[in-house]
């Protein structure tokens, strides 16, 4: 959690603090400092709807540090390529991989303007490994692929990680396109690490992102676990497979949350 604003928002240009947007409300979720009063009333407003949110949000962050910590462990990965990166927080992708395997390398990469000031300023490596940031749209995975092969080498095994990425992606053939091209780009023994709100597990999830839809200029689309299935077909699924985030390799410390967490969680191999 920041415990103060990293840097002034509102003295970049271009910046509508009028509406509510993606990276801030996640921003404020996760206990953050890097956001506006549209952003707060956002979740404010999604929360009276679905009172699960702010727990679900961190429990997410908790998700992507275990995967993280997973693959750079376990699974021995030293590439990372996050997309959908948000406004950096603790315990950010490189934060984890680095302190597991301090040679690793990591590429993030989000659309948001705001997310890049910060994410360049503050997401630096530590002096073995190297992180780099790519201001590019998920849609444009060729692009992605062009541009992280300066930082990653993509002879090597990378995991691809997408926290709370793919629902900001309305279209699933968009999806099923940025998944394919990434996927193919990368070599057998690399990984996809996925979390994606469930359509399909709270009926509050559904009326909180249509609560959304109606304030910010972001859409957000939930998805079914049989969806969300869809898009790990034809890789191999890490066990537990694809659960709740709360479900997937807690730590022992870890107290279960006391309601059900409407969230996807995955990881899976490609073979
Ligand atoms: C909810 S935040 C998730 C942040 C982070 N992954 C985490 O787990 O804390 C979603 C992020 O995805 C970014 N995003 C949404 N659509 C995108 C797209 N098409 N291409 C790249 N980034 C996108 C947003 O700007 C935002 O920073």
């Amino acid at each position: 959690m920041t415990e103060e604003p990293l840097m002034p928002l509102a003295s970049l240009p271009h910046l509508d603090t009028g509406i509510p947007n993606t990276a801030r409300a996640w921003n404020y979720m996760i206990g953050g400092k890097d956001n506006f009063e549209a952003d707060r009333e956002a979740v404010r407003q999604l929360t009276a709807v679905a009172p699960i949110i702010p727990v679900a949000a961190r429990s997410s962050r908790a998700f992507l540090q275990r995967a993280v910590q997973y693959l750079a462990g376990e699974a021995g990965i030293r590439q990372f390529l996050d997309i959908g990166t948000g406004l950096p927080t603790a315990g950010n992708t490189h934060d984890v991989a680095q302190s597991v395997a301090p040679e690793s390398r990591i590429v993030y990469v989000d659309n948001d303007p705001v997310v890049l000031t910060h994410a360049r300023a503050l997401l630096t490596s530590g002096p073995l490994g190297a992180t780099s940031y790519l201001d590019a749209d998920a849609c444009d995975p060729g692009t992605i692929i062009t541009e992280a092969s300066a930082t990653l080498n993509l002879g090597q095994p990378v995991a691809i990680i997408m926290i709370d990425l793919l629902d900001f992606i309305e279209s699933d053939a968009k999806v099923r396109f940025c998944l394919s091209v990434l996927t193919d780009a990368v070599v057998s023994g690399s990984y996809l690490a996925i979390m994606h709100p469930a359509s399909d597990l709270d009926p509050a999830l559904p009326a909180a992102a249509a609560r959304w839809n109606s304030l910010a200029a972001q859409r957000v689309r939930l998805r079914s676990r049989a969806e969300v299935m869809n898009l790990v077909e034809g890789l191999e699924l890490v066990p537990p497979g694809l659960v709740t985030v709360p479900e997937w390799r807690p730590d022992s410390a870890d107290i279960a949350p006391a309601e059900p967490i409407p969230l996807y969680g995955v990881v899976a191999r490609k073979p």
